[in-house]
């Protein structure tokens, strides 16, 4: 009681702090001030070497990075960025499971909500899968959280509607925070459902706002509550519940005996492109890791002051990342890491990082640059990254075991993002039978 007293007081203060909070904002002309679009007044960095141990000693080996430096690495941005996951049990149970032909035949939707219970919370997320209806045998699978609600993702009008917290958008009919089924199919072309199952992959998702309402005071209402006799509220946050929920779905998809773990393909946009890259570093079933505009705290390098910063962030969503990260404010050259050291936690798997020409607030060249410094890392395994040292020209893919390219338009999941993960995923998995 008196910690869930103390997380809503923290909620609460973390709301004041907030001095302004946009919750569903994708625009560039939307963003706060405190920001910077000009090349010129990037200051000289020097980014920190994810191959120099806190000893000081390099690391020459894979076996060294496996068992001292990644170790090292991870621990450094749990506590200095996204906050510390608990190690604690959770009781999971499938409390429903739907599954029904579904998408004309091309697909079977199964549907489950798993309920976690801890400490006497209770807390659920209603899980959404699309099976390709000729799959035999466990198969090939992308996994992302999504932003509106499972219904959002497709039109199919099988899909359940979330039942948690929901923004409040009269338009299109949300209202009280709860779903609305005028909502369906409103992120389609971000998801390209009929597009992903035709190339034989199972598409997982699940509405973040189960795991973690995406509000400043949303930690009460979050799976963090279920920790919350261990753990102090700054501890972890927002991103870490959001993938701690993908770890969690994934124990299902491993029970399941649907999925082929081994070509688990993990994807998120923008906020849950943060959330997937700190999900695939500590979580290394995700046989294949996707950033796709994930920009500051994902792929976009901290030190390189462009678009937005750390203070930015951290003033818009205080509730993102952990307490310490805010001492970056302004101070980005204090940070014992920066992102290109977060894709490098995903070597040896593959990993794809994706930017947008008019996504300037992501920092597409800093993402860029991230990827390539992330190559170090894995040139240990003997992998080639993205295999040149500038930023490549629109719509130019370039790379091996880390992809790369700069789409045209806005920031968004666009169709031209799709053709390029599932050419990747055939690349590295080898493409589903009978594809
Ligand atoms: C805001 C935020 C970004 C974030 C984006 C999103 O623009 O500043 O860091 O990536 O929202 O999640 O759409």
């Amino acid at each position: 009681m008196t910690n869930c007293r103390s997380l809503r007081r923290f909620a609460a203060l973390a709301l004041l702090a907030s001095s302004v909070l946009f919750s569903a904002m994708e625009d560039a002309e939307a963003q706060p001030a405190g920001f910077n679009y000009d090349e010129s007044k990037v200051p000289a960095y020097t980014l920190p070497d994810p191959l120099t141990c806190l000893d000081g000693s390099k690391v020459a080996d894979s076996k060294t990075w496996l068992t001292k430096r990644r170790p090292e690495l991870l621990n450094l941005f749990a506590e200095h960025v996204q906050g510390r996951t608990p190690k604690g049990d959770v009781t999971v149970r499938e409390e429903w499971v739907q599954h029904e032909p579904a998408l004309n035949g091309l697909a079977s939707r199964k549907q489950v909500r798993l309920s976690f219970e801890r400490n006497g919370v209770k807390r659920h997320v209603d899980v959404l899968v699309y099976l390709p209806a000729k799959a035999r045998g466990p198969v090939p699978a992308f996994i992302g959280l999504n932003f509106s609600g499972n219904h959002t993702v497709h039109a199919d009008p099988g899909i359940i509607l979330p039942t948690s917290w929901v923004q409040n958008d009269a338009k299109k009919g949300v209202t009280n925070n709860l779903a609305s089924a005028q909502m369906r199919g409103e992120s389609a072309t971000r998801w390209q459902v009929e597009k992903v199952v035709g190339r034989g992959y199972a598409v997982v998702t699940a509405y973040y706002g189960d795991l973690f309402p995406d509000r400043a005071d949303g930690m009460a209402d979050s799976v963090i509550a279920l920790f919350q006799k261990e753990l102090s509220p700054s501890d972890w946050n927002a991103i870490g519940a959001w993938s701690w929920g993908l770890s969690r779905i994934t124990d299902y998809l491993a029970s399941s005996g649907d999925i082929d773990l081994k070509r688990l393909a993990l994807h998120g946009h923008s906020r849950l492109g943060k959330a997937a890259l700190w999900a695939g570093a500590q979580d290394q079933r995700f046989a294949m890791v996707i950033s796709n505009d994930s920009g500051e705290g994902g792929a976009a390098l901290a030190r390189r002051w462009f678009g937005e910063t750390t203070k930015r962030i951290n003033t818009s969503f205080p509730h993102w990342f952990n307490g310490a990260f805010k001492q970056y404010n302004d101070n980005e050259a204090k940070m014992p890491v920066d992102q290109h050291e977060l894709l490098a936690l995903i070597a040896p798997r593959p990993l794809y990082v994706a930017s947008a020409t008019e996504d300037q607030w992501a920092d597409p060249k800093g993402e860029f640059l991230a990827a390539y410094h992330a190559g170090a890392v894995y040139a240990l395994f003997g992998k080639k990254g993205v295999g040149i040292s500038e930023q490549p020209a629109p719509e130019k893919p370039v790379g091996d075991a880390v992809g790369y390219h700069l789409r045209v338009g806005k920031h968004d999941i666009a169709e031209y993002d799709w053709d390029r993960y599932l050419d990747f995923a055939d690349r590295h998995f080898g493409k589903p039978s009978g594809k």
